[in-house]
């Protein structure tokens, strides 16, 4: 007889990088919050780290029914897994993970009710429905890059993808419902650069959408009043979508109103975070730091470092600077001393920040960022106004959202220049600043009000919930 599942369980399972396990991680913790059975699986050499740096064994064991499992990345210790393997990182995964998914998922007990998958793993798809488990994918990034990927086979269709040449970036994208009037051919998808469209990146890439039309449900990490237009394109496509974000926000304000034991400040980092800069931060006056940081996977050539870091230095703003160790190609080479002392009167730097309490300290007031969608919605948040220069996937279409259409900050995008770095960081620490402030408090405060009681991210959060327990009833 087929074994009945005592309550619903739910296998959450992030691609192994660090903008995509902090936003799963939070939702498992949402979930485990509803009392669900999670599983939550992380490759091996991730799982270390997050022991290694993090109070994620702590913090989870609170939940009875919560329990991590490693599966192997099949990459040996010593590999960089930096974004310029990414190809050997997609190709380890889908060849030595897949395997141990498939038995894991045959030997959970209660069995797996429903899987929480990241789109870009195809392969965790494949077995759902080998395995007949039902999936939910959740796509960690803006609903305008996700909306902007699914019509990337009509843009191509209608011949304005590959683009021809360099003319092309300016020209207007018309196949993309709802950014007819604003989106440009720089602004799509980073993979969508090549002129080649067989390009291998660029293959996966609609593989993965190919793929993300296999399940009808969709988790984001938005929120209705930031993106409502883009939200009711994508509903032509998907009839369930849960925005339940921003996240974190939401965590913190379920936590707080659930009386429950919370670390002041819990990271979910895979590198250890340097805290002497808050100390360094309570010295600043209000409002007059840029907080300087490209992500986790972003890497900078050595000229593009010292064009940020004279921009920055001839700006005579105060900054703050996450440098990781591996997100500079450089050899030590030559550091000219008017850069070496006005990082040291007005500067500070670590090779990795407590991001979110950075940004809530009242000394910063500008974030120059790679518009990754964390942090893009960590600052917006913390009401802090952006200067984007995005290179990868997504951030380049969340840096157009944020120039013109919320007018949260400036595009710098396709530019690495010392004196626009500089013209940049006054239009958003002065120029413009009042502009910004005013549209940035407002979607903070429409944030808030999504992911307090009754409101939209807390009502989706509700259906989520009510649909992974009606899934167990439907077996
Ligand atoms: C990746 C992709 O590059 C990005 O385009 C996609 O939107 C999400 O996945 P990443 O480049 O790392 O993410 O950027 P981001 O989404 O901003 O995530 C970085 C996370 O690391 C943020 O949550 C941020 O708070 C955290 N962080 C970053 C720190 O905690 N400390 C730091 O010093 C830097």
């Amino acid at each position: 007889m087929e074994e009945k599942p005592h309550s619903p369980h739910v296998l959450i399972f992030p691609f192994p990088v660090q903008g995509h396990i902090n936003p799963m991680l939070q939702l498992a913790q949402h979930l485990s919050l509803a009392g669900l059975y999670i599983t939550f699986l992380n490759s091996g050499h991730n799982h270390k780290r997050l022991l290694r740096y993090t109070d994620i064994q702590a913090r989870f064991a609170q939940y009875p029914g919560f329990h991590f499992k490693t599966v192997s990345d099949g990459l040996p210790d010593a590999h960089p897994r930096t974004i310029d393997r990414g190809t050997e990182i997609f190709d380890s995964l889908n060849s030595s993970s897949r395997k141990a998914l498939e038995e894991m998922l045959i030997d959970l007990r209660p069995p797996v009710s429903c899987i929480i998958g990241d789109p870009i793993l195809g392969f965790v798809s494949d077995v759902a429905k080998e395995l007949k488990i039902p999936l939910i994918h959740f796509y960690i990034a803006s609903a305008c890059s996700f909306w902007t990927s699914l019509c990337t086979p009509d843009v191509i269709e209608a011949g304005e993808l590959p683009l021809k040449g360099y003319e092309d970036l300016d020209s207007l994208i018309t196949t993309v419902p709802g950014m007819e009037t604003f989106l440009r051919g720089r602004d799509l998808p980073s993979f969508c650069r090549p002129n080649d469209i067989n390009d291998p990146i660029f293959q996966h890439f609609m593989d993965w959408i190919l793929k993300s039309s296999e399940t009808n449900a969709l988790i984001l990490n938005t929120f209705e009043d930031l993106e409502a237009p883009i939200l009711s394109h994508i509903r032509t496509k998907y009839p369930k979508i849960y925005a339940i974000g921003p996240l974190d926000l939401h965590l913190q304000t379920k936590l707080s109103s659930s009386n429950s034991i919370m670390p002041s400040q819990s990271s979910n980092s895979l590198w250890e975070v340097d805290k002497s800069c808050m100390a360094w931060l309570d010295r600043q006056p209000p409002q007059s730091v840029v907080y300087v940081s490209f992500g986790s996977l972003m890497m900078l050539t050595r000229e593009q470092f010292m064009e940020f870091w004279y921009g920055l230095v001839n700006s005579k703003q105060r900054f703050l600077w996450v440098i990781r160790p591996d997100s500079v190609a450089t050899d030590e080479g030559e550091r000219p001393r008017e850069l070496e002392e006005g990082t040291k009167e007005r500067g500070y730097i670590v090779s990795w920040a407590p991001q979110e309490e950075v940004l809530a300290h009242k000394s910063v007031g500008g974030f120059m960022t790679h518009s990754g969608w964390n942090s893009t919605i960590e600052s917006l948040v913390a009401r802090v106004p952006m200067i984007c220069w995005p290179c990868l996937f997504d951030q380049q279409v969340n840096s157009r959202f944020v120039s013109e259409v919320w007018k949260i900050g400036v595009d710098m995008k396709d530019v690495c220049d010392r004196k626009i770095v500089e013209k940049m960081i006054y239009e958003v620490m002065v120029e413009r600043r009042e502009e910004f402030v005013k549209s940035i408090d407002r979607m903070a405060m429409l944030a808030k009000m999504c992911v307090s009681d009754g409101g939209s991210s807390s009502r989706n959060l509700n259906h989520l919930v009510e649909d992974l327990r009606l899934m167990v009833l439907e077996e």
